[in-house]
């Protein structure tokens, strides 16, 4: 049987003790490190920069998945390839030459992945979807942690699944924001491949524990 994959949000952390979380996540049942990028202009908050990746990626032993929560991210493309990001996924809503970015990602060696705020239609990635390796659809505004899960993100889940079917892409899609082991079981049911969970995971008294129990959920 085959499982979804768990993504930590490292948004959640203690920063001030993050190689111990990073630690966490490299021995736990989890599959990527998911790394949100906020600049305070795409999204109302600021997260963090390229010094904090630089320790998260020194440490970490499993692929990062980088969420780029940001305007004009192509200026930033080759360094999070340095960095060593597996996984770099842009804002539908902040690229104006969409389909250059994700040219331009794959060219620096990394997978590309496309994000969607709540209120843009799946479908608006009819035109690319061939092209993406991932499909990451925001269940929450983004720019927060330990926002309340947005129902309407079912349809949008399975949308997504209907359009990579209906154009053979290899995309995988990505479910970000309140998900918890109250959701997990009916979101990988909807069509996710990967659940991303931070305030779930990191406010939990016991991290680890918690990531095997949303992973055991997510039997597909
Ligand atoms: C929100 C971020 C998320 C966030 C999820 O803009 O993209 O990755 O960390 O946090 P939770 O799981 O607490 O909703
Ligand atoms: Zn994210």
């Amino acid at each position: 049987m085959s499982k979804a994959k768990i993504a930590p949000s490292l948004l959640a952390a203690d920063f001030g003790n993050l190689q111990r979380d990073v630690e966490m996540v490299n021995k736990s049942e989890a599959d990527w490190h998911h790394i949100d990028i906020m600049d305070g202009v795409f999204v109302p908050n600021i997260s963090y920069g390229m010094p904090v990746v630089k320790a998260i990626s020194k440490h970490a032993t499993k692929p990062l998945d980088v969420h780029l929560m940001i305007v004009d991210p192509d200026r930033y493309i080759n360094t999070f390839a340095e960095l060593g990001a597996t996984y770099l996924t842009v804002h539908y809503e902040a690229c104006t030459h969409l389909h250059r970015t994700i040219q331009a990602i794959k060219a620096a060696g990394m997978k590309a992945g496309v994000a969607l705020n709540p209120h843009t239609n799946v479908n608006l990635l009819k035109n690319i979807i061939k092209d993406l390796d991932l499909v990451l659809i925001m269940s929450v505004n983004p720019g927060f942690g330990g926002q309340s899960f947005i129902e309407n993100s079912y349809e949008k889940i399975r949308d997504a699944k209907e359009l990579i079917k209906m154009n053979e892409s290899k995309a995988l899609v990505e479910v970000d924001g309140g998900v918890t082991i109250k959701n997990a079981k009916a979101l990988i049911k909807a069509g996710a491949d990967v659940l991303v969970a931070g305030s779930f995971i990191f406010k939990s008294g016991d991290p680890g524990t918690t990531i095997k129990e949303l992973k055991a959920a997510t039997d597909k």
